[in-house]
């Protein structure tokens, strides 16, 4: 019984080391070959080659080593009676709520202002409405939705969320579906995405949405903040929304395409602010641990999770 360590984009090699650490009694593979094949029961992965997976006959369970599980739920060839578990616990969250809480409070606060005049050594304050006047709205109350939406609400905002399914989030409005889509844009000021990329969330941030956020809110105009995913965003509708005024600004941390290509105006937008897609990074000592908890829950014959729910794609 084995663990097969599979990543593309970053350097599996801390991930190695950090298995190795927590759990010396289990063998870890950084390739699959004929050998290795038939003992590999749990695999560590992120954006796996797609049809990788699907070799192991064997595997018993797929630990997502982020809290997104797109790229593997594009992988049709992985058998459908698998589970796969998602990489998300205490410290990336922490991280997210971090990241969301910083640029919230940018925008709240002014800094896109403050920050162009300083460039020209102009000293000139600008009103600043409380946090209780300013409405928070989050796209997904899920386990990173809720978490930003507590750390908000005691900052002193107003906050609402959105999901596919009703929240009882105490203090936080909760608005559900298609149907409550409207009625929660129509009074937020400032906009979380916090998103699965699914069918449904693809391009959801376009510029019809954009169009039904907050008019006359305390800020001069609404803000839209995304660290989703870069393809739930349309990004010409961004620009044209930020140019004519629909929107005051915007933080991103993921892009329709990514790295973002040098050529892309977004980088030299007054208003536009940019993360390289580290808004909650995924840190082996962390997930390794949640991981390994969650093998030794399994040979105990207890329950596993986040699970993923490969029919709702999240
Ligand atoms: N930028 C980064 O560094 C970074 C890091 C980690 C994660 N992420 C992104 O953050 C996402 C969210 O993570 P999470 O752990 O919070 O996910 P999660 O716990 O699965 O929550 C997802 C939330 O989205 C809602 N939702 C899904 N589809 C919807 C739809 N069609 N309409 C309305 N609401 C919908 C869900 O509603 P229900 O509660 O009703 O099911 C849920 O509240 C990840 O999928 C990933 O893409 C980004």
């Amino acid at each position: 019984m084995s663990l097969l360590i599979t990543i593309n984009g970053w350097d599996a090699a801390p991930w190695a080391a950090m298995f190795q650490r927590l759990a010396p009694g289990l063998p870890v593979h950084m390739a699959l070959d004929a050998r290795n094949r038939d003992a590999i029961r749990y695999a560590a992965v992120w954006k796996p080659k797609p049809g990788l997976l699907a070799q192991l006959p064997n595997l018993a369970v797929i630990f997502n080593l982020g809290a997104g599980v797109d790229a593997i739920l594009a992988d049709e060839t992985i058998p459908a009676d698998i589970p796969i578990v998602r990489g998300v616990e205490a410290d990336l969250t922490a991280r997210m709520v971090e990241w969301v809480a910083l640029h919230v409070l940018f925008h709240h606060r002014q800094m896109p202002q403050y920050m162009a005049q300083q460039s020209k050594a102009l000293w000139r304050p600008i009103f600043q409405p409380a946090a209780s006047e300013v409405s928070v709205g989050i796209m997904g109350l899920g386990a990173l939705g809720s978490a930003c939406a507590e750390s908000l609400k005691r900052l002193g905002f107003r906050v609402c969320g959105w999901s596919r399914t009703h929240k009882a989030l105490e203090g936080v409005a909760s608005y559900a579906g298609e149907n409550g889509l409207d009625a929660f844009l129509g009074q937020t000021d400032i906009l979380v995405c916090l998103l699965p990329l699914t069918a449904e969330t693809t391009s959801i941030l376009n510029r019809s949405l954009f169009r039904k956020l907050h008019r006359d809110g305390p800020l001069g105009g609404p803000i839209v903040i995304n660290a989703g995913r870069g393809r739930q965003q349309i990004e010409r509708d961004l620009i044209d929304s930020l140019n004519d005024g629909t929107l005051k600004g915007a933080s991103l941390d993921v892009f329709e395409e990514e790295p973002l290509p040098p050529d892309s105006p977004l980088w030299h937008h007054p208003r536009v602010f940019i993360t390289p897609h580290v808004a909650a990074d995924s840190t082996p000592a962390a997930i390794c641990e949640h991981i390994v908890q969650q093998i030794a829950r399994l040979e105990a014959g207890q329950p596993i999770g986040p699970l993923v729910d490969r029919q709702r794609g999240y």
